[in-house]
């Protein structure tokens, strides 16, 4: 009979099996199976004789607590912090700022315990260097320049960290899974022995992956199913970064997490409902539009801009990276058919000021008053702010928290705004808006795009 907690993995891909195979299912090499002692502690060696289950009211609620990681920005990309025994994935092109983010993370966290920051990729003198310029010098900080996975692991039971910054996976190496450094397999393999340590000893591990300009976490891909939340820093203009979550298996994936880079590394941006607000005085030129913008537990107002030229080939393009090019080319469809005008024989081209990427169903009426602006060349109104959802039928559909987004354009002092004619403008909505008694005049509401079309041109 088997022995109660071994396991069998194969050296190629880092799959386990309860029993040795001579072909390892997963990555199709033979002869890869090793007899492997199930850690003790895991859940796999808690298992006794055939039972598998455990009644749900056996289980400790208390471990899947939280615990912060010092950035309140930080915290909310994640979903309230970072879960005990999770492990994330922190991707970004190189030079965005992941190194100097994870190590300022370690500053702040080490308060709960020792922290390990692990580097392939700097020496130690350079960490004390950037540790010395973002105030991280901690006394439970410990460094460790290595992109050995056994010397890591037993650097692990050496330290026992709460805490562990691996920058980045790509340098992580063993024998055991291949000859070549940072292929696939040696991610994959390097990821699950690591986050099978973190799990088992209830520490916290976070991975930083280089990613290549397609956006594309490309290697580490492989990385992305096993662990609990992969994570993106992207750059915006400027010294503006932004942080989001593609998969995050404790917290939404749509908050938006706001830095600026420095002299002292990355700081918050704690309300930056503006930040990303283009000031103009007097007339506004035509082609562009302000969206509000509900990004996650947000609202932020942010500039669309868009440009329309006949198109010198027989077909037309959408030149637009920061919002979906398939959703400008939508919302031009509805346009043409709803209005008359015609767009199609144009190239569009579109951005977004501040340069964040936009997802929200919301930016639709702005994008179409962008655009319309643009084509007719007639400017919107001066302190105007739009917000809603276009069906293809050209009706404006509702979208959430109507209130919190009015009461922000207010409060930078747009008066102009307008939004769908349903929607929860729930009276409890409106009164916490602080609309009350002028409840009328805090949204104008308009039911297709043609009806907010003539309210934004009617003379005023
Ligand atoms: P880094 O964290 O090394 O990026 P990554 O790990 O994603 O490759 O950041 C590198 C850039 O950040 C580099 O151009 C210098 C700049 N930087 C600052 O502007 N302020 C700082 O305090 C630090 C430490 C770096
Ligand atoms: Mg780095």
């Amino acid at each position: 009979m088997r022995k109660q907690g071994t396991q069998y993995r194969c050296a190629n891909c880092g799959h386990t099996e309860p029993k040795w195979l001579g072909r390892c299912p997963e990555c199709g090499f033979w002869n890869t199976f090793k007899e492997q002692n199930a850690p003790a502690g895991s859940f796999k060696a808690e298992i006794k004789g055939e039972s598998y289950s455990l009644p749900i009211l056996s289980i400790d609620p208390a471990s899947g607590t939280r615990t912060s990681s010092g950035s309140a920005e930080f915290d909310r990309v994640l979903g309230g912090g970072f879960m005990r025994g999770s492990a994330v994935l922190l991707g970004g092109e190189p030079g965005i700022g992941k190194s100097t983010f994870l190590l300022q993370i370690c500053a702040k966290i080490e308060t709960k315990g020792r922290v390990l920051y692990v580097s392939g990729e700097e020496s130690p003198a350079q960490i004390r260097m950037r540790a010395d310029r973002l105030d991280a010098l901690k006394p439970n900080l410990e460094v460790l320049c290595s992109s050995d996975l056994d010397r890591i692991m037993s650097v692990f039971e050496s330290v026992r960290p709460v805490f562990i910054v691996i920058d980045s996976i790509q340098t992580v190496y063993t024998p055991e899974a291949g000859a070549v450094p940072g292929t696939a397999n040696q991610i994959k393999y390097c990821t699950q022995e690591m986050t099978e340590w973190a799990k088992t000893h209830d520490a916290i591990i976070v991975f930083v992956a280089h990613v290549t300009k397609e956006g594309l976490i490309a290697g580490p891909k492989a990385a992305e199913h096993i662990v609990d939340a992969v994570l993106a820093f992207e750059q915006a203009e400027g010294d503006l970064r932004a942080m989001r979550a593609s998969k995050n298996r404790f917290g939404s994936t749509d908050e938006l997490g706001l830095y600026r880079m420095g002299q002292t590394g990355l700081s918050e941006i704690t309300d930056p409902s503006g930040v990303l607000l283009v000031r103009r005085e007097g007339e506004v030129p035509s082609g562009v539009a302000v969206a509000i913008v509900h990004e996650g537990s947000r609202v932020l107002l942010v500039e669309i801009q868009a440009l329309t030229v006949p198109a010198k080939a027989g077909f037309t393009r959408v030149y637009s990276d920061r919002i979906d090019a398939s959703r400008v080319a939508r919302v031009a469809a509805v346009i043409e058919k709803q209005t008359s005008l015609r767009l199609s024989d144009q190239d569009l081209y579109v951005n977004v000021a501040g340069g964040v990427r936009l997802t929200e169903p919301g930016i639709d009426l702005a994008l179409a008053a962008a655009l319309y602006s643009a084509r007719t060349g007639q400017a919107l109104p001066a302190r105007a702010a739009l917000a809603g959802e276009l069906s293809l039928a050209g009706e404006l559909r509702p979208v959430r928290q109507m209130g919190k987004r009015a009461r922000a354009a207010r409060s930078l002092g747009l008066s102009v705004i307008l939004g769908p004619a349903e929607g929860p403008y729930g009276e409890a909505e409106e009164e916490k808006a602080g609309a009350g008694r002028d409840r009328s005049q805090a949204w104008i509401k308009t039911s297709s795009l043609k009806a907010a079309i003539i309210e934004l041109w009617r003379p005023r």
